[in-house]
């Protein structure tokens, strides 16, 4: 493994900040670049939303970010991926590396794991390297939902991509 997982602390505000700056060209497309948003992710974390920060075990700079957002217990036992990678790791594979260890945390058990039984992962249609990598890390194609999420001021469509506990390997559901 090349890279490893925590949650994003207060004192990760300079290396996030200026991570964002740098890979401003490859996120804007997709997602918000939002220098600054550090500190009212912090403030989100709670009950539906956990927050992973992946790092390079070599050199502990920033890979990427992930929201594991729109938790919803209960019977659903449900959340929704989001990511955005850094560069300079983006694109030599730690992101992905740093996403299956991530999935492992949600369906694992707690008090460490989430305890979750399904995933989604919602791409646009036309953001090839976000589809590959629901693909990838073996997400279903579910199917297409329209103007699902307002992204760089639009209704934008999106493919559903899910995964249950029993379709991971290790996940022991
Ligand atoms: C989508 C996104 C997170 C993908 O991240 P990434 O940095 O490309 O992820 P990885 O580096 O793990 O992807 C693997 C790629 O690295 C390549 N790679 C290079 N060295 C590798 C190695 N040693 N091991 C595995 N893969 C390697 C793979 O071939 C693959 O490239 P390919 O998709 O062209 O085949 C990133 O493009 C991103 O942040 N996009 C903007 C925001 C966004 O779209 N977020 C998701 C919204 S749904």
């Amino acid at each position: 493994m090349r890279v490893y997982i925590r949650p994003p602390r207060p004192e990760d505000e300079r290396a996030y900040s200026e991570a964002v700056v740098r890979s401003a060209d490859h996120l804007s497309p997709w997602n918000p670049v939002e220098p600054d948003g550090l500190p009212d992710l912090l403030r989100r974390q709670g009950a539906t939303l956990r927050s992973f920060m992946i790092l390079n075990r070599d050199d502990d700079g920033l890979v990427g970010r992930v929201n594991v957002a729109n938790i919803v217990r209960g019977r659903f036992l449900n959340a929704s991926l989001g990511y955005d990678s850094y560069v300079p790791y983006a694109g030599t594979g730690r992101m992905t590396e740093g996403l299956r260890l991530i999935v492992d945390r949600c369906f694992a058990a707690g008090p460490d794991g989430l305890g979750l039984h399904r995933l989604e992962i919602n791409v646009q249609p036309e953001n090839e390297r976000s589809l590959a990598m629901a693909k990838r890390l073996g997400f279903r194609h579910e199917g297409f939902s329209p103007r699902m999420l307002y992204l760089n001021d639009a209704w934008r469509d999106h493919e559903r991509f899910a995964l249950t506990a029993e379709e991971w390997p290790g996940a022991g559901a």
